[in-house]
């Protein structure tokens, strides 16, 4: 029996929900950015590997000591203006190696890429980690958080784009 994973007084989910798929949607400075970063306190404090694709370049904020705690999470940034090491941004197929081969919690913040290279960058890393994460042998359960998904993953459904050409 796992403790469950607490994102708020009220809300208490299973540690099931480190492989479930959420999104945050709400208006403008409503708190999604808050609630998801939330969430991923409590999966790296349940010891879950997370990796943030971080295109506002905030998360680092996960490192600093928050709410009583001593110390933030020990979590390696890549890219932004606070990186520890710059990214490329043809690294996306690189990225999705080093997340399955070090099993490490990650923050990748491609903040400081172009639209189209952010989108160059998540698509070559979601390739490689889906190839990656199918062929495992023994899965292990990693949670990734896509900031201001809008900007990279396509929104519309089918039927759409049509719709809203008629409005
Ligand atoms: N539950 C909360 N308790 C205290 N402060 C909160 C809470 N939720 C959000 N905030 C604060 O409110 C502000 C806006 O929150 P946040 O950035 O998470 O919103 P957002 O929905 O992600 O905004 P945007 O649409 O601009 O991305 C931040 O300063 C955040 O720290
Ligand atoms: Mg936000």
């Amino acid at each position: 029996v796992t403790k469950p994973i607490r994102v708020s007084d009220d809300l208490a989910l299973p540690i099931d929900a480190a492989t479930q798929t959420f999104a945050f949607i709400a208006r403008k400075g409503a708190g999604k950015t808050y609630a998801a970063g939330k969430l991923v306190e409590e999966l790296l404090a349940a010891g879950v590997q997370v990796v943030i694709l971080d295109t506002v370049g905030n998360w680092y904020g996960l490192r600093l000591a928050s709410d009583g705690r001593a110390t933030g999470f020990d979590v390696p940034v890549i890219g932004g203006l606070r990186g520890d090491i710059p990214l490329e941004a043809t690294g996306g197929h690189l990225i999705a190696d080093i997340v399955v081969d070090s099993g490490r919690s990650l923050i990748v913040d491609v903040s400081q890429f172009s639209l189209s290279d952010r989108k160059r960058f998540a698509t070559a890393f979601g390739e490689q980690l889906w190839k990656r994460k199918k062929g495992e042998s023994r899965p292990t359960p990693l949670h990734v958080v896509i900031e201001e998904s809008q900007l990279i993953v396509p929104q519309m459904a089918k039927g759409d784009d049509a719709r809203m050409h008629r409005r």
